[in-house]
């Protein structure tokens, strides 16, 4: 099994949204993941206009030229990371036909979105819409599931949506501050209990979300067990870049 790390949430790619704002600073967040042992990034910008003149169109555009700008620069200093492009779409109805015209991506070119909304949407609004995504084909990965108020601590929401076909995604953050909190208590109960499938970084910056894969996992191989583990960390990841060299 390829025993190198997969990030499959992020804000890499320089200028396209509120994470990296420069081909420095992109760079650097990969040398980080890099060095936390990373080889496999799905960049997930947000495909949202940051302003009303800026299109569709141009956000589209925008994120295809950083990351081929990115693969450009990472071939030749780290050929042994592969790359992919996804996006992290707020929902909104319109989005799936963004996703439809191809200027909205999945990740990696597969079936699956990564998707996220406000934090306090009720319940059956995030039902409605995971209904939308599955009608239209797609398979809805939910981002930071511990976020979102009608899901904390609800587990029989969770388990619906599981139900559904949803993947749950987690920030490895809540691994990583402080020696205790309840908040890491509850996380790492989700990840024992079997209800993530993906823990990413969610990276944005190299000082207030800076990447931080290594430090999460080292904390939860000492607190879960190990084959458990690989299946989020290794396994389910690889299922995005099926269509990735
Ligand atoms: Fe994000």
């Amino acid at each position: 099994m390829n025993k190198y790390l997969y990030d499959i949430h992020n804000h890499i790619l320089p200028g396209v949204d509120d994470g990296s704002d420069s081909m420095q600073l992109t760079m650097r967040l990969i040398k980080t993941e890099y060095e936390s042992g990373v080889r496999n990034i799905m960049f997930t910008p947000h495909y949202f206009p940051r302003s009303s003149t800026i299109k569709n169109e141009e956000v589209s555009e925008n994120i295809a030229e950083a990351f081929r700008n990115v693969c450009e620069v990472c071939k030749k200093e780290y050929p042994d990371i592969r790359l992919g492009l996804g996006n992290e779409l707020f929902y909104r109805t319109k989005i799936i036909e963004e996703l439809k015209c191809g200027r909205a991506n999945t990740m990696g070119n597969t079936e699956y979105v990564l998707t996220e909304f406000d934090t306090d949407i009720k319940y059956s609004d995030m039902k409605k819409a995971i209904q939308d995504y599955i009608f239209a084909g797609y398979k809805p990965i939910l981002a930071h599931v511990e976020r979102f108020a009608c899901l904390y601590k609800e587990y029989d929401n969770m388990d619906l949506l599981r139900e559904m076909g949803v993947l749950f995604q987690m920030n490895g953050e809540n691994f990583i501050d402080g020696m205790f909190s309840l908040n890491k208590k509850y996380c790492k109960g989700l990840v024992r209990d079997g209800y993530i499938d993906f823990i990413s970084t969610d990276t944005h910056n190299d000082t207030t979300r800076k990447p931080n894969l290594a430090e999460a996992v080292e904390y939860l191989y000492k607190k879960i067990d190990g084959e458990f583990l690989d299946r989020i960390l290794y396994e389910n990841p690889e299922m995005l870049f099926k269509k990735i060299d």
